[in-house]
């Protein structure tokens, strides 16, 4: 039994617990917040919105999966597997009780009907708690008997199974249907949570079919750069090629910076050389990389506070014919509905997701064709931290070619075509982001396993 085989169906399922534990804390964080003040706007909405789909998701995926699948081959290996399994199902048999209740007064206090809501609180906190506690048991105990009692041909059943299903990661109706849900969710949730914003739905994306063989869109190689006397590049190579979402993860320091504003050009390359479309641009002006279509999202977000929200939208657009800003304007407020209904006010009011967000429609004003990303994520809620990466994850499948730098290494590298690990200005490991998933080294290093 080699690891590869084992790994898809309990990946799956761990994916869909951190999720769900992502869900859980922030459930728990709006509980905390309405017991706080029993008036807190907004938490009820997105305290339905969460239960709704944690709902969804163990009925129709989650749940039966295990049940049937998962459980019922660990039972058939593994005496002391029972106690547990048992606990477990017990949770999957009394779970969606608790959950309708709590759901049916969440409702209520949503549509304003007056509800015991320090009985409430205690009941999600509660609830909250079983939940957390169920992924444990799974995690830290369950899986890793899984990993060790289960044979060859159970993992070729399980996941056979786990595939067919019409999993969120798997079939493409389920996986837009629960976008749809939890994009709701970060646009209800007030902050720190979400984007404290009214709740339209997003415009459906089709994906842009892959025509192949694909253009190389970027060739770096031997690339080198200074500060002063520090080199902080010091030779890189990669290749990025046209309609790839390439990850580049790294430690603090290791120089995705530097490589990004090299690759825009504020920052000089001292060596190297730097090809987009087939020409060199390495002594190009930033402002002519731009208009070839190279746009970077700086680390920090840095909107123009003062400005309003708009006209930052229309700074982004200063390469473009006037005639086509209206248009730009419209696309990047339908990927984004919360800057439209802030269209006005000054960017510095915005919250820190928020003004991610601006940072990356800005961009986008741009037209570009090449989007250099610098740490999205940084310093987000883990629900706007997933809207984020759901945002990349769109714009990818509408055909356009990202560098995401993520110290957020299992994130971008789970929606990463390719990755590289930069190591002290050097590139170290590369290859297929799952693949740089399951390397050992890599998971030591960047994923805390
Ligand atoms: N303006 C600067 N002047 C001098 N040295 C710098 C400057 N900016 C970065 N460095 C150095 O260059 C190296 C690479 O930094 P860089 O910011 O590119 O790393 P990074 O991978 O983006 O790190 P982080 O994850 O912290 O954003 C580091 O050793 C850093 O101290
Ligand atoms: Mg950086």
């Amino acid at each position: 039994m080699t690891a590869a085989v084992t790994l898809q169906a309990l990946d799956i399922i761990s994916a869909e617990h951190r999720g769900m534990w992502r869900l859980a804390s922030a459930l728990d964080g709006l509980g905390a917040q309405l017991q706080a003040d029993l008036e807190a706007e907004g938490a009820a909405p997105a305290i339905v919105a969460m239960l709704e789909y944690l709902q969804a998701y163990t009925d129709r995926l989650h749940h039966p999966k295990e049940d049937q699948v998962l459980f019922r081959l660990l039972r058939q290996r593994s005496e002391e597997a029972d106690a547990h399994i048992a606990r477990l199902e017990a949770d999957h048999r009394h779970g969606p009780a608790h959950l309708e209740r709590l759901l049916m007064q969440a409702r209520a206090l949503a549509s304003g009907v007056a509800i015991d809501l320090p009985a409430f609180c205690t009941a999600l906190k509660s609830f909250v708690a079983h939940q957390q506690a169920h992924i444990r048991l799974e995690e830290t105990t369950v899986m890793p008997l899984a990993r060790r009692m289960l044979t060859a041909a159970d993992w070729e059943e399980a996941n056979a199974a786990f595939a067919a299903n019409d999993d969120p990661m798997f079939g493409a109706a389920p996986r837009a249907e629960f976008a749809a849900l939890h994009a709701r969710i970060v646009r209800l949730a007030p902050e720190p949570y979400g984007l404290g914003g009214a709740a339209e739905p997003l415009p459906a994306v089709a994906a842009v079919p892959k025509t192949a063989p694909a253009a190389k869109v970027l060739e770096v190689r031997g690339l080198t750069s200074h500060y002063g006397r520090i080199q902080a590049l010091k030779g890189i190579d990669i290749d990025v090629f046209e309609g790839q979402l390439v990850a580049l993860v790294g430690a603090n320091g290791a120089g995705k910076t530097t490589l990004l504003r090299t690759l825009s050009g504020v920052q000089p390359a001292s060596g190297g050389d730097i090809v987009y479309r087939g020409a060199s641009i390495v002594r190009q002006r930033p402002d002519a990389r731009v208009r070839a279509g190279i746009c970077q999202v700086p680390e920090g977000r840095q909107v123009f506070g003062p400005l309003s929200i708009e006209d930052n939208l229309l700074l982004g657009a200063y390469t473009r014919p006037k005639g086509e800003r209206a248009e730009d304007l419209d696309k990047a407020y339908a990927l984004f509905p919360i800057l439209a209904e802030k269209r006005k006010l000054p960017a510095g009011t915005l919250s820190g997701g928020q003004q991610q967000m601006l940072a990356m429609a800005r961009a986008l004003m741009a037209r570009p064709r090449l989007l250099l990303l610098d740490e999205p994520s940084m310093g987000l809620a883990p629900l706007l931290i997933e809207e984020i990466f759901r945002v990349v994850k769109t714009l990818r499948a509408q055909g356009m070619t990202i560098l995401l730098v993520e110290q957020n290494a299992h994130a971008a590298l789970s929606i990463a075509d390719v990755g590289y690990v930069l190591e002290t200005g050097g590139i170290g490991l590369s290859g297929p982001g799952q693949e740089l998933l399951r390397n050992e080294q890599v998971k030591k290093a960047y994923l805390g396993m």
